[in-house]
């Protein structure tokens, strides 16, 4: 209570004013959603305004300094998913405890009393005796909530119960929850009162770590079979150690999620994409997703000055069949994304896209670097159907012993070329397959920006960003 009291006071001097995306430090992100200072983790609550074009992207925020500390709720918003401007926070600690991650519905018919259209975000408070859902509503768009008096809507049973993603299910909301390394669904007509459904994962995929930000997607694959995906952040424990999302892909039935194979699958081949999730109410239907570039084994440690994190570029999210008749979750960039490729240029600028053409038969090597000898280093496999990100030589990795790595993804679907797409932004390099098989999102910290590409096996064309 007296912790809640000193938050209470302390979240009132937070700075109010509107800013607009700044690039102040070399490491700042351009076309990467930041925060304009502190701390930030997890996106929270992304929903999309369709009346005025506008996606609202909510984000874990410490407004008092640059590492991990009591959380809020930050508000960005843009037109364009490249563009970010800054608003005041929107969620901040009560007697009930900090405010955790979370998502946010549109209430088109007002089934929770608080006007029709009001959106509602569900989120986990939590505090030193435990974790609870409570709920707050916005009847301005998204711009202001007030707190429902009745929180928390869901009292934890466990220590870890966190991280409420709420969808519509026919004719209910279905709410899917973190417990400890259990994803927990429930039900409810109001978001006020929530009925337990069924539990999933034990026995299943990686537990290496606690679960969190869970996510069911319901998807329709190529080969018109509708499935659903459950998408779940694992931390420690996931594929390079660290921080990482793994997904199952299975039925749900309107009252349990069934897998189809009990081990985990990766949505990302990097060591920073977490807390992956979509933006509810998203246009034509789109899966769009924002994942939170970072991982939580150094990121507290990052060598930026006055912010810390930034989230990926927005991926739209389908599903495919994988060679071997598996279904996969794959990522292609938003067309949101795929507008930041502007002119062809000859140089490398030092925030670029760029497309890499390479040969089937043969393996290729692609390597950035500057003119202090830095360099990344990329190998596609064609022996081993690979292909790998090495940044041990990327320039600083002396801020953590994990942070000096090299992952590895499979290629998932033989072709006779491949084509792959590079983002690349102050500390950032997002590698797609163009027509999305697999993704690898890793942090890199030259002390200048690489000018320099070279590709053996293949091409690259540069483009300058349209920002
Ligand atoms: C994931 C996470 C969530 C939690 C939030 C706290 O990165 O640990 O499970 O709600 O961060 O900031």
């Amino acid at each position: 209570m007296l912790c809640g009291l000193w938050l209470m006071i302390a979240s009132s001097c937070v700075n109010r004013t509107a800013v607009t995306h700044p690039t102040d430090e070399p490491f700042r992100s351009v076309y990467h959603h930041s925060p304009a200072a502190n701390w930030m983790n997890d996106p929270n609550g992304m929903f999309y305004d369709e009346a005025n074009g506008v996606w609202h992207l909510y984000y874990q925020h410490n407004p008092f300094g640059t590492t991990w500390g009591p959380m809020h709720w930050g508000h960005a918003t843009s037109k364009d998913l490249l563009h970010w401007e800054e608003h005041p926070i929107v969620l901040e600690p009560d007697s009930i405890g900090t405010i955790f991650s979370g998502s946010a519905v549109i209430d088109k018919d007002n089934t929770a009393g608080f006007g029709e259209n009001a959106i509602v975000a569900v989120y986990t408070q939590s505090e030193v005796c435990g974790q609870h859902q409570s709920i707050a509503y916005s009847t301005d768009g998204g711009s202001t909530y007030v707190k429902y008096e009745g929180n928390p809507v869901l009292k934890g049973d466990v220590p870890d119960f966190r991280d409420p993603k709420v969808i519509w299910d026919s004719d209910h909301w279905l709410m899917t929850l973190a417990c400890g390394q259990e994803i927990r669904f429930y039900a409810s007509d109001n978001l006020k009162d929530w009925t337990f459904l069924s539990s999933f994962g034990e026995g299943v995929g990686a537990h290496g770590g606690v679960w969190e930000c869970p996510e069911l997607i319901k998807l329709k694959c190529e080969n018109g079979q509708t499935k659903y995906v459950l998408l779940v952040s694992i931390n420690p424990g996931g594929l390079f150690g660290g921080s990482a999302t793994q997904y199952f892909v299975g039925d749900w039935n309107g009252k349990e999620f069934k897998c189809e194979n009990p081990q985990s699958k990766w949505l990302d081949y990097g060591n920073d994409n977490y807390s992956t999730f979509t933006f509810h109410n998203a246009p034509d239907g789109r899966l769009v997703a924002l994942g939170w570039m970072s991982n939580w084994q150094y990121a507290q440690v990052l060598p930026t000055v006055a912010f810390r994190s930034q989230n990926t570029v927005a991926r739209d999210l389908f599903l495919y069949l994988d060679d071997e008749g598996e279904y996969r979750l794959g990522s292609v960039p938003s067309q949101e994304t795929m507008a930041l490729r502007g002119e062809e240029t000859k140089t490398l600028p030092d925030a670029a896209v760029v497309e890499l053409d390479l040969d089937g038969k043969q393996d290729a090597l692609i390597t950035l670097s500057n003119d202090r000898g830095e360099k990344v280093l990329m190998t596609l496999d064609i022996h081993r159907q690979t292909f790998s990100m090495d940044r041990t030589a990327s320039g600083d990795c002396s801020f953590s012993h994990e942070f000096a790595a090299s992952t590895v993804a499979p290629l998932f679907i033989k072709r006779d070329a491949y084509h792959l797409i590079l983002f690349i932004d102050h500390c950032s390099i997002e590698a797609f397959d163009a027509e999305g098989a697999w993704t690898m999102t890793n942090l890199v910290f030259p002390s200048e920006p690489y000018n320099h590409i070279d590709v053996q096996g293949g091409k690259a064309t540069i483009y300058n960003i349209n920002f």
